[in-house]
């Protein structure tokens, strides 16, 4: 089974800008998360991915870095880095950093001078092309609108950026671009931090010579995510940052890979590949967009099977040859509990089903800030309120092409990154407890009801269920090595899998709706032998499991030792 420690873990991710704000300006810092380290002990996780800390003007809230060894002014200092890393050690915790190899930001200083002029010596650390019949040099689109080419009047030339004009895409063909980024890299392993989440690193490498995609539309653009997603030669570049730089040190990386299904996956993360430990797939993240190249915002509803059918592949597939990174939500993506539970009549029993789900399969489970608490989606009227660039962006495409606004904002109310980007909600106070000024972003209106004093209090809390479940993972083998199996493929609304790893057996069991659909026992579990580990119902006395009425939302895990 291969034992590793980031196997047996559990990852819990802080977006810094909304985690604790601790000096009253309105932004998450890293004394403030300093100073929820005892909260998140207490939740019983081991690994803290911080989302981008790096100097940075923020045009993507720190996913555009201008100096890649420095701390962003508004978050603090070196020191309170240093300090807050050993703070993580002494509690046990590991720190993961989230880095972005893909692009810099445009302020930063290879840009800068890359710009200044066509013989700069740094002009190839950037992709620079002529434009072509007096537009860009070809019809891709950017993940956040419009093209990916932006016009630099300065030489009249075009750069490349498949996400904001302001995150320009470093050219992963220069030898120097790479030894700089391979020696940035250790600069951090030097430190002693514990892993790495690469950023849209499928990207790093795109079609050569830049071909049009097919455009039957004739649209200005086209979304053409197979011209620079998971190409072969990224392999390589994984290999030799491996082999060059992460094998000398005993750390987990995670890569931020879309566009792939799990066979493709073990290119990246196969057992012998030397490349990463584990990749965030997108697949169950598409369950709800209207086709798979639709991005996010062309919104249908989602079905149970098609999930099954999903997790099961990368489940089976990977067992044995890889590892699974498991997960629901992120900075990137809505609340878990509005999308696929009901944040309104169920919010509870349906937060905790889902936890049970991510947390029951096998694979490295990720929680992201909030998520404990059962924390919602958000539905600012104006979108004034908004900050996202990628939904500002969205917001003024749309306008443009004369869309109603009223149709718009519904759109940007279902799948806005900034769903998961409002104030962690500490207490019932006054912003959440967030902090003492103006957020930089508003807090979710729910913040008095919903917010972690509440749920610390409460012993039947989301919270308290998380820590549970994590306490579980530490406890049982075979929540982390269990090989899966999935039971009642062909049923609409429960979920059931079994994951078994010699003696022992788990059974887990999930009803994904607020029916009360009737679930039978698979006939290779003996209700007798079955022990209850953890349930967001109450058990009920003398109840058959032959033939099972779950509540809504009901989610189980029973295990079965054979002895
Ligand atoms: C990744 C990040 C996202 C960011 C983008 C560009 O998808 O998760 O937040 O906007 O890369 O760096
Ligand atoms: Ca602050």
């Amino acid at each position: 089974m291969n034992p590793k420690w980031w196997k047996e873990c559990v990852v819990y991710q802080i977006y810094p800008i909304s985690f604790m704000d601790s000096n009253g300006d309105g932004i998450g810092d890293l004394r403030g998360i300093l100073s929820k380290l005892d909260y998140l002990q207490n939740l019983g996780v081991d690994v803290i991915w911080v989302c981008p800390i790096y100097k940075s003007p923020n045009h993507d809230n720190g996913y555009d870095i201008s100096d890649y060894c420095d701390i962003m002014k508004e978050f603090g200092t070196m020191d309170d880095f240093d300090l807050l890393l050993r703070e993580m050690h002494a509690r046990g915790m590991k720190l993961m950093m989230d880095l972005v190899l893909n692009h810099t930001s445009h302020e930063h200083p290879w840009f800068v001078e890359s710009r200044s002029s066509k013989d700069n010596p740094k002009r190839d650390y950037y992709i620079w092309r002529k434009g072509k019949n007096g537009g860009p040099p070809n019809n891709w689109e950017s993940y956040f609108s419009g093209s990916v080419w932006e016009h630099d009047p300065q030489t009249d030339e075009y750069y490349l950026h498949l996400y904001s004009k302001y995150q320009p895409d470093l050219n992963w063909d220069n030898p120097v671009v790479i030894d700089k980024l391979h020696d940035m890299v250790q600069w951090w392993l030097k430190k002693g931090i514990d892993g790495f989440r690469f950023d849209a690193v499928a990207h790093l490498v795109k079609k050569e010579g830049y071909p049009d995609a097919d455009n039957p539309g004739g649209t200005a653009t086209v979304r053409a995510y197979d011209m620079f997603s998971n190409l072969d030669h990224v392999h390589t570049l994984l290999q030799n940052l491996y082999d060059k730089v992460l094998y000398f040190y005993d750390i987990m990386t995670v890569g931020e890979t879309s566009g792939l299904g799990p066979e493709q996956a073990l290119n990246y993360v196969g057992d012998g590949r030397r490349e990463l430990n584990m990749t965030f797939q997108f697949e169950h993240m598409n369950l709800d967009a209207a086709s798979p190249g639709s991005g996010r915002w062309d919104v249908v509803p989602w079905s149970l099977l098609e999930l099954k059918r999903i997790i099961t592949g990368w489940q089976t597939v990977l067992h044995n040859r890889g590892w699974n990174a498991n997960y629901l939500c992120n900075h990137d993506q809505p609340r878990s509990v509005s999308r696929f539970g009901d944040d309104l009549y169920y919010r509870v029993p349906s937060a905790k089903m889902l936890a049970t789900f991510v947390h029951m399969l096998e694979g490295t489970p990720y929680i992201y800030q909030g998520e404990e608490l059962g924390m919602t989606n958000v539905a600012f009227e104006s979108i004034d309120d908004y900050r996202d660039v990628e939904t500002l962006n969205y917001y003024e495409e749309k306008r443009n092409q004369g869309v109603p606004e009223a149709d718009i904002m519904k759109a940007i109310h279902l799948k806005s990154r900034d769903n998961a980007r409002t104030p962690m909600q500490w207490d019932d106070s006054d912003q959440g407890g967030f902090t003492t000024g103006t957020p930089w972003i508003r807090v979710n209106a729910n913040s008095q009801e919903i917010n972690a004093a509440n749920a610390l209090k409460d012993p039947d809390s989301i919270f308290h269920y998380y820590k549970k479940l994590i306490e579980l993972r530490k406890k049982h083998k075979v929540i982390v090595y269990g090989e899966y199996a999935l039971h009642l493929e062909e049923h609409p609304e429960i979920y059931v899998y079994s994951r078994t790893l010699e003696e022992e057996r788990l059974l887990v069991i999930l009803n994904f709706f607020k029916g009360e659909p009737v679930f039978e026992l698979p006939g290779e579990f003996v209700q007798e032998k079955l022990e209850l580990l953890i349930s967001n119902y109450a058990p009920v006395k003398g109840e058959n499991l032959q033939e099972l009425k779950l509540r809504p939302f009901e989610a189980r895990v029973y295990l079965q030792r054979r002895k």
